[in-house]
């Protein structure tokens, strides 16, 4: 660009008419890069407004089913789940239930909207152990912590278990080392080699999952996830994990959170030849919430200007908690 060009060169040009305005954009939103986080727990006609992220719901899989149908007419398509179950323990064993409770969405969904959906299963053990946290707990040198190699063969029995339910993608979130190749393997030797992996591939020891901690009941007991999930300081490190990932077999890379790592997402997008996602996580959600409902910001604008960034940033998908809403004010345009 010529930096004397004006009076000639004048950028406000292009932005004079509104038509033309929409022609130069670069970055648009569409409902179907969304994925929407829902929660279910066992039971019937339950519909548990979370009080940190209103409009969401601890659901029971019957009224997952109205809920879903209600996502999908406004233009949702795919939909991960975050269990909640009765029974927690120090293996989380109700996780690997062919009969739990995610087990049992997955069933009734597909039967519902047979392939007209995206079923998508968070695959971690903080909503299933009593203790919290994303793994069976070891301790060494007197420190209490999640037991990787011991997690593995549990986290993948969960996942083929989900997958035997009708999982159309697997999403592990607990950031243990050696996650997505051990899913691979287990998935490929029970026949699924054709389910998808979007592994949560740099995921931060963040304090915006607070709600979200709420939501699926899953708050660690003691201490925090600081010795799994990454430090927030940190950059050329989820290139690492990311690397890992994709040598592993991943196929699509999760960032998460999203407003505070849209520098991550721009690297791995600059760098990995693999589609994209990010996860705009809870306490992202309720802060857009409570200022609106305090009528301190205009909550449509900015929330279509967080999922544009985001987009912009380099994701392909976004997860969200706006999905539904978003894709109804995508649709009157
Ligand atoms: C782990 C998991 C968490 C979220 C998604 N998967 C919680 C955590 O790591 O503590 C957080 C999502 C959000 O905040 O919206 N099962």
């Amino acid at each position: 660009m010529n930096p004397s060009g004006f009076p000639l060169i004048r950028p406000r040009r292009l932005r004079h008419n509104p038509l033309v305005r929409e022609l130069v954009r670069e970055t648009t939103l569409d409902a179907r890069d969304f994925i929407f986080p829902m929660f279910v727990r066992p039971g019937k006609g339950i519909r548990t407004e979370i009080s940190s992220m209103l409009g969401n719901y601890q659901l029971s899989p019957d009224t997952l089913v109205e809920e879903v149908g209600l996502a999908k007419d406004a233009g949702v398509k795919s939909f991960i789940f975050f269990g909640i179950p009765t029974h927690k323990d120090a293996t989380g064993s109700s996780a690997l239930d062919d009969a739990g409770i995610v087990q049992e969405a997955l069933r009734t969904l597909r039967k519902h909207y047979k392939n007209e959906i995206v079923l998508i299963t968070d695959e971690c053990f903080c909503e299933y152990t009593d203790h919290g946290h994303c793994g069976i707990l070891n301790e060494k040198q007197g420190r209490t912590d999640v037991d990787n190699d011991a997690t593995l063969p549990i986290l993948t029995a969960q996942c083929v278990s989900h997958a035997k339910a009708g999982a159309d993608m697997i999403a592990p979130s607990g950031m243990m080392d050696g996650m997505v190749g051990a899913i691979r393997r287990g998935l490929d030797a029970a026949g699924f080699s054709h389910i998808p992996i979007m592994s949560y591939a740099a995921k931060y020891a963040s304090g915006f999952y607070g709600p979200f901690r709420e939501a699926a009941e899953s708050p660690p007991q003691f201490g925090d996830r600081g010795s799994y999930q990454m430090d927030p300081a940190n950059t050329d490190e989820a290139m690492r994990e990311v690397e890992l990932d994709v040598a592993e077999g991943a196929d699509i890379l999760m960032v998460k959170p999203a407003l505070s790592y849209l520098d991550i997402i721009r690297r791995v997008r600059d760098n990995f030849q693999l589609p994209v996602a990010a996860y705009n996580v809870s306490g992202e959600f309720a802060m857009v919430k409570a200022a609106a409902q305090k009528g301190w910001i205009d909550e449509r604008r900015v929330t279509m200007e967080i999922l544009t960034s985001i987009k912009r940033a380099g994701c392909d998908i976004i997860l969200t908690y706006h999905a539904v809403q978003a894709a109804k004010w995508l649709k009157q345009g």
